[in-house]
Order: C-alpha cells, then sequence, then structure tokens
C-alpha cells in the first residue's frame, strides 16, 4: 500500500504568550483522507497549534506547507482559501439568522445573499452527502448543540474546507449526536477529506483516529502513530507519562442525615417554558447521587436553583434544616456549598481576574483574606500559591488572567476554589468536560475524597461512564422529571440509555 501524501505540513512552529512556550518547534502533518488525533495534556498547546494552521495566530517561527509549498496565513479567510477551516468549541454563528445565512455570512461575495434558495440547495444537499441533516432555514437558536455544530461543519465544507481541524468537537454532544459526528466524519475521509481531532476522550480516539500524535508542554513527544491496535492505557501513557487508573478505587458510601432535599421543585428554562416539573430527590451526607439524562432535560435549571441562580416557580428546597427560597441569603450560604458551573468562563470564573483572585472569589469576605474592609493581598497570594500547589494548576504565574489558562486549568481553579472551604453540599455540573485522563483522574480522586469527608455530592453528567464510576445513588432526568432511581453498582446502562430517551422501563 502506497501512502497518501500529506494534506499539509508544519515544520518547526514556535509560538509564545506572555510567560509561555505554547508551540516549541513544532512539527506535525497528517496524510490526506485519514482522521488525525492530535492529544495531550492540558495546556500541551494543541489549540494554539490548531489556531495557526486556522490562521487566527501567527507563529514566531517555522512553515507550513501545503502540497509542498510553503504558504503564509494572516487570517482564517487566507487558510480557508488553501482549503483548511477550524470548527472552534465555542461556535461563531448568529442566534437569530438561519442556517443559510450563516453559512454564507461573512463570505466577502454578495451575489450569494441575491441567491439564498440556491445556498440553501446546496446547504441540504451537503447534509444530505455527509449524513447531517438540518432544515437550512431553522434559525440557529432554534437548533440543539449538535446541530449547530453540523452547521459549523456545513459552513467549513460549503467554503471549501478539505482539512478540517476541530477543537474537542464531542466535548458538548451527547452520546447518539457522537455517533452521527462519527458518521460524518468517515463520509468526509472517505471523499477525500484530512480531519484533526482534539479530544480528550481516548475510547473516541480509539474509535475514529488512523494516526495519533501526542504534545507535552508545547513539543510533539509521539508523532503519526498508527492508531490500530493501539489501547487506551497506551495512549494515556503517552499523554501524561505515568499510568493512569480508568475505574476509580472507592470504599461503600456511608450516607449519614440528609443533607439537601428538594421536594416538587418547578422551575422554568430561559425562554419561560417549564423546565423542572415536581422534581424531588435527597442527597444524604458522605453520598454522591448521579443525575443521568440528555443535555437540555432541566439539568442547568436544578443546578442553578440549588445554587441561587434561578428562582424556581414552586417547590421546597433545604439545606440540611435551613430552607432556601427567594430571603435565602446566598453569600451566606455559598460558604457550605460548593458549584461547579456546566459554563467555566460565564459562571464559573472571572476571565480577566487573575487566577489568585479568582480563587478568593467565595472566601474574599472572611478571614484571612479579608482585612477589615480591605483585602489583605500577602493572605491572597499565599492562597493562591498553596491551591496552584495542592491542585497542580499549570500557570505562569498566580497573577496570570485566567482567560489565558487552557480550559483545563480553568476548570482546576474553579474546583479548588469550590472544594477548598470543605462545603456540605458540592454540585458539579460536568466537572470533568474537557479536563485531561490525568486532571480527569485528580477530579474524580477529589469527589471522592469529598465525600468520605461527610459532604453530599449531586453529580449532573452526561458521561455514563463518569456517573457509573463515581455514584452511589443514579437518578434519570427527562424532561425535567426523574423517572427511575437505582444503586450505581450494578446498574443496566442499556435500562440508563432508554431511560434517558424517555422510554419507561420496568424495573
Ligand atoms: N491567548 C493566549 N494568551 C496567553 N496564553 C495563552 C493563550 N492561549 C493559550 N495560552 C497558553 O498556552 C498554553 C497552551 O494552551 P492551549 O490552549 O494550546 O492548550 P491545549 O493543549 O489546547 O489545552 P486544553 O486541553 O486544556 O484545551 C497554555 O499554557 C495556555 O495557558
Ligand atoms: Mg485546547
Amino acid at each position: 500500500m502506497t501512502e497518501s501524501p500529506n494534506a499539509f505540513e508544519m515544520l518547526g512552529i514556535t509560538k509564545r504568550f506572555p510567560g509561555i512556550l505554547a508551540n516549541d518547534h513544532v512539527d506535525f502533518s497528517c496524510q490526506v483522507g485519514s482522521v488525525h488525533a492530535l492529544l495531550g495534556e492540558n495546556g500541551a498547546g494543541k489549540s494554539t497549534l490548531m489556531n495557526v494552521l486556522a490562521g487566527l495566530y501567527h507563529p514566531e517561527n517555522g512553515e507550513i506547507l501545503i502540497g509542498g509549498k510553503p504558504v503564509s496565513f494572516h487570517s482564517p479567510q487566507d487558510a480557508i482559501a488553501h482549503g483548511i477551516g477550524m470548527i472552534h468549541q465555542h461556535f461563531m454563528l448568529v442566534p437569530s439568522h438561519s442556517v443559510a445565512e450563516n453559512v454564507v455570512l461573512g463570505l466577502k461575495k454578495p451575489r450569494f445573499f441575491l441567491n439564498l434558495a440556491s445556498v440553501e440547495e446546496q446547504v441540504a444537499a451537503l447534509g444530505e452527502q455527509y449524513s447531517m441533516s438540518v432544515n437550512p432555514r431553522a434559525k440557529i437558536w432554534e437548533l440543539s448543540v449538535g446541530e449547530q455544530q453540523r452547521v459549523e461543519v456545513l459552513k467549513m465544507l460549503f467554503r471549501g474546507a478539505k482539512v478540517l481541524l476541530m477543537d474537542e468537537p464531542t466535548a458538548v454532544l451527547t452520546p447518539q449526536e457522537v455517533e452521527s459526528l462519527f458518521r460524518t466524519l468517515r463520509d468526509m475521509t472517505a471523499n477525500g477529506h484530512t480531519i484533526v481531532f482534539i479530544s480528550h476522550k481516548l475510547d473516541e480516539v480509539v474509535t475514529i483516529a488512523d494516526h495519533v500524535t501526542v504534545m507535552r508542554r508545547g513539543k510533539v513527544t509521539a508523532a503519526n502513530v498508527p492508531s490500530k491496535g493501539i489501547t487506551k492505557s497506551q495512549l494515556a501513557k503517552l499523554m501524561v507519562g505515568r499510568e493512569v487508573l480508568f475505574q476509580i478505587e472507592k470504599k461503600k458510601a456511608e450516607p449519614g442525615a440528609v443533607t439537601l432535599s428538594v421536594e416538587n421543585l418547578c422551575a422554568e428554562n430561559d425562554r419561560g417554558l417549564p423546565a423542572l416539573r415536581d422534581l424531588s430527590l435527597k442527597v444524604h451526607s458522605g453520598e454522591i447521587l448521579g443525575i443521568a439524562g440528555v443535555a437540555g432535560n432541566g439539568q442547568r435549571e436544578l443546578a442553578e436553583s440549588l445554587t441561587g441562580l434561578r428562582q424556581p416557580t414552586s417547590g421546597k428546597l433545604a439545606l440540611g434544616n435551613i430552607a432556601l427560597n427567594s430571603h435565602t441569603n446566598w453569600m451566606e450560604i455559598g460558604k457550605s456549598l460548593g458549584h461547579v458551573p456546566e459554563d467555566r468562563s460565564a459562571v464559573g470564573s472571572v476571565p480577566a481576574l487573575s487566577v489568585a483572585e479568582n480563587l478568593i472569589l467565595k472566601n474574599f469576605n472572611s478571614s484571612p483574606i479579608a482585612a477589615g474592609w480591605s483585602i489583605n493581598s500577602t493572605a491572597v497570594h499565599t492562597n493562591a500559591m498553596h491551591l496552584v500547589d495542592e491542585y497542580q494548576i499549570a500557570t505562569p504565574s498566580v497573577d496570570t488572567p485566567a482567560r489565558m489558562l487552557s480550559g483545563g486549568n480553568l476548570q482546576k481553579v474553579i474546583l479548588a476554589r469550590e472544594t477548598a472551604g470543605k462545603p456540605k453540599l458540592m454540585i458539579a455540573v460536568h466537572p470533568t468536560r474537557g479536563l485531561d485522563v490525568g486532571a480527569t483522574e485528580s477530579v474524580h480522586k477529589l469527589l471522592i475524597k469529598q465525600r468520605d469527608a461527610g459532604a453530599a455530592l449531586l453529580l449532573i453528567s452526561e458521561d455514563l461512564d463518569e456517573l457509573l464510576s463515581l455514584s452511589d445513588r443514579i437518578a434519570v432526568i427527562y424532561e425535567g422529571k426523574l423517572v427511575g432511581e437505582m444503586p450505581a453498582e450494578g446498574a443496566d446502562i442499556r435500562a440508563i440509555g432508554l431511560m434517558m430517551a424517555g422510554s419507561k422501563v420496568d424495573a
């Protein structure tokens, strides 16, 4: 068999940010028609490298070759003109516009606007060809996250992308959507497209990738490894340089008193439609209750109601024997409540503030951080140094703005802040989304440690493996109601999957 030519070659790419060498003489290339997984710990430099290839960042050194010829990109338009398009984790779509309008938006060719009907037709045809149907006339806001991602992919295909760079495309997808994305990727490679696929989910990498390249601290540590026959553990070892436990060790829970009680909770979503319908649950101290469900079934509204971010329409909430309602002093309650929210940058952290400042958002008004009316800056610094060390947060310094941290390290900042005060109740929403295998392992250990120290944990996740390995009990949420509950040990994954999809299952 002859080797396919390379779709592109990156040679000696070096990219610096203040205080950090994000890409250090990186060589990276991919064969035409293959799926190439780019792996590495949080902060390894994967997104940076792809942003260079997509024309968003200009490297200090190195070159990019396409068809053996050097090219120079000064904008994403330059990259797309050479057939390279990137799908970012945060989509860049205009919610009030239709699918077809978004596809042509930004194209500097007004004639497309005149002929929206033909764009709609082409979008529908591309969707058909690559197993990703979306209605070209639907407005973006009407679409699920998975459908919005399809629009991003269609947009790139429409612009003639032959190489698609996908930065953690599955992080926001349900298991069904992942399967459908993989079908699309196979259709695309069969058609001569090339995919760079970044993911922390090693099962996915084993399933979809043809080759794997691993980065560590800005450098490539393993290049172009064929993924046929490779195991998850081998991949993990390549990434973090040590063995990783995929099965968390934990002793049997010893549940104590009821810490969180929720009775007949009803709440509306942002559009004013019922999102929680008479939901009741209890979490005891020393146990983890896992909530399984497909995104959009009330998980967000549940977490927000419990943390004072959303006013329920009816129902009773209590933390121990303190009722939580509109009279609650949430500042005070916040001290016994840890919250790892779904949205790290909007709810979980303040991007413009430093790491040290983000780490005190919770305890800035108590000793030793508070000093009378002001803040004790030495204590802020000491607190940060201690947590950065304990939670192994990779940051150039504690004074670095949070927005400069890699996704995984930002999550660690939030976890450090929220667990350091030893909360009685911990609400964790997708706590390991976007984390590398090593960081996932440490977050899992941390959550179990909280449980064993007597905290009650409510774990909301779409990752069934995570739910099954961490939780003591699992409940399934569907259309704002709990539709089933079972001990996690020996739970039937198939039955949970069916309940998540809304079928009634006889226990
Ligand atoms: N715009 C930026 N300004 C300053 N530093 C940055 C910027 N973007 C990335 N960095 C830093 O460069 C390094 C590499 O970051 P990058 O986002 O490429 O990592 P990654 O491998 O994609 O990690 P993750 O798996 O967490 O997404 C990190 O230390 C990060 O803090
Ligand atoms: Mg990244």
